[in-house]
Parts: C-alpha cells; sequence; structure tokens
C-alpha cells in the first residue's frame, strides 16, 4: 500500500491523477476499464484526468467506465442518480462516451430483479476482462463503494441498506435526508478488489478517523475500507487533514 500525503486537495487530486494515469498505461493488449466513484473527492482527480486528455497523454474515448454503485428508486434520468452524476462529472469531463459508461441498475421492479441485475453487472465487468484502476472515496464510516460496516469482505454487487450517516452525508444532494433513497446497489468489497489498481482519494479531517482505521486499524467490516490492506497495489491519496489521524 502505497500512502501519498498531499499539502492540500489540490496537490492530492495531481497525485491520484498521476496513479490512475500509471495504473492506465500498464494496460496492454485491450481496451482500458476504468472504475468511477461519484462523490465530491475525486471531482478534482478527475479534472486532473481531464487536462491529460487535453494535453494529449491519454485518450478515453475507447475506454469502458463502470460505476461503484447506484441509488435503488432514482430513475437514471433523475439529476441525483448516479448515473446522471457521472455523465456530468466525468464522462463529459474527461471524453469517456456514454455508451461505454455501465451503472448498476437501481430501477427493477422487483428486489429479485435487482439482484438479478447487480449479479449480471459483476459479470459484464468479468467479461470485459476485469477493472484495470478502480477510482475510491472513502466515507466517514469507513465505506468504500457503498459497503456500509459490517459488509462481508468477500462481498459481491448487491443490495445495500445505505447506513443513516452515509445518508446524512448525502443529504446535501437531496432536498433534505427525507429524499435520500434508503437502499443502493454497490459493487461488493469481494469485486472491487479484484480491479488490478485501487486509488483512492480522501480530502479534509472528517475522513481523518475513517482513513486511519482503514490503513492502520485491523482487517475489519466494521471499517470497509480496511479490505485495501489486502490487495497488492493501491494508491492511497491525502491532504494533511485527511492524513492528520495516522500515528
Ligand atoms: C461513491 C461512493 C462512496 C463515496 C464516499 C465519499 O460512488 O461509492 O463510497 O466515495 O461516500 O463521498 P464523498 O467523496 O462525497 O465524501
Amino acid at each position: 500500500m502505497e500512502v501519498l500525503i498531499a499539502q492540500d486537495p489540490a496537490e492530492a487530486a495531481k497525485r491520484a491523477a498521476d496513479a490512475v494515469l500509471d495504473g492506465l498505461r500498464r494496460v496492454d493488449g485491450h481496451r482500458l476499464v476504468l472504475g468511477l466513484a461519484t462523490g465530491s473527492s475525486p471531482l478534482g482527480l478527475y479534472a486532473e484526468l481531464a487536462a491529460a486528455v487535453a494535453r494529449g497523454d491519454v485518450d478515453f474515448s475507447e475506454t469502458l467506465g463502470f460505476a461503484l454503485d447506484e441509488y435503488i428508486g432514482i430513475a437514471p434520468d433523475r439529476e441525483q442518480s448516479y448515473r446522471q452524476t457521472l455523465l456530468n462529472d466525468v464522462c463529459k469531463v474527461i471524453g469517456l462516451p456514454e455508451a461505454n459508461l455501465n451503472v448498476p441498475d437501481g430501477m427493477g421492479a422487483a428486489r429479485a430483479e435487482i439482484a438479478a441485475a447487480a449479479a449480471a453487472y459483476d459479470a459484464k465487468i468479468a467479461a470485459v476482462g476485469g477493472i484495470d484502476v478502480q477510482i475510491l472515496g472513502i466515507g466517514t464510516n469507513g465505506h468504500v463503494g457503498f459497503n456500509e460496516p459490517g459488509s462481508s469482505l468477500a462481498s459481491r454487487t448487491r443490495i445495500m441498506r445505505l447506513a443513516n450517516q452515509t445518508r446524512e452525508d448525502n443529504a446535501r444532494f437531496f432536498a433534505g435526508i427525507g429524499h435520500v433513497p434508503t437502499h443502493c446497489v454497490t459493487q461488493g468489497l469481494g469485486t472491487l478488489r479484484e480491479a488490478r489498481r485501487l486509488v483512492l482519494i480522501a480530502t479534509g479531517a472528517a475522513k481523518a478517523e475513517a482513513v486511519a482505521a482503514a490503513i492502520e486499524g485491523p482487517l475489519t467490516a466494521s471499517c470497509p475500507a480496511s479490505v485495501l490492506q489486502l490487495h497488492p497495489d493501491v494508491v492511497i491519496c491525502l491532504d494533511e487533514a485527511a492524513a492528520s489521524g495516522l500515528r
């Protein structure tokens, strides 16, 4: 595990983008497959990737994108859906075609339908040869993707009930906590661990406790991000505030 501590969020974003690009440079002989996180943390990283595209260092026009997660019950054309968020904040920014974006389906009529689509999502990732680089943020409760505390470290893409803390943290994207969905579909910890490289970015003091638990704490389902300790190629990019809980 490589832990990079930058002075500020802008520098952390640059280093995270470099880690993504390094991971993609190793790809030989197949289309690039990029795992995409939503949320505030990676926005600077995506801006840095856009700058790399503008410089001609990389081209995402043939790249396949796979989202980490999606809310259940938010139609894919609604602004708060992760599909729309990724189209606006990532696809348009880095030039990844909409047709190449894959997002878990949270709109099945019945639970069994959503669960079947989740299993098909894992199968699709496997069918394209796996994710080359997975971009991650971390929740204040230590979640990665929406794998909330208590998630099996071997879990697959599945339906998850969102923790109250997560719903509170994400209420800023909705007209109040009552509008935040209660459930989502998320890549499992076992799924996201199969990506060849993981790049996690975290900034700000609110993430310090979760970051310390993930990096220095025991491997435990109580801090799902601690599963990163098992991965052979993880780069964690922090600013000083997010790193302030490290010993
Ligand atoms: C997003 C995701 C979440 C976020 C995490 C941090 O697709 O899966 O794990 O990365 O909740 O969110 P922000 O970056 O908004 O603090």
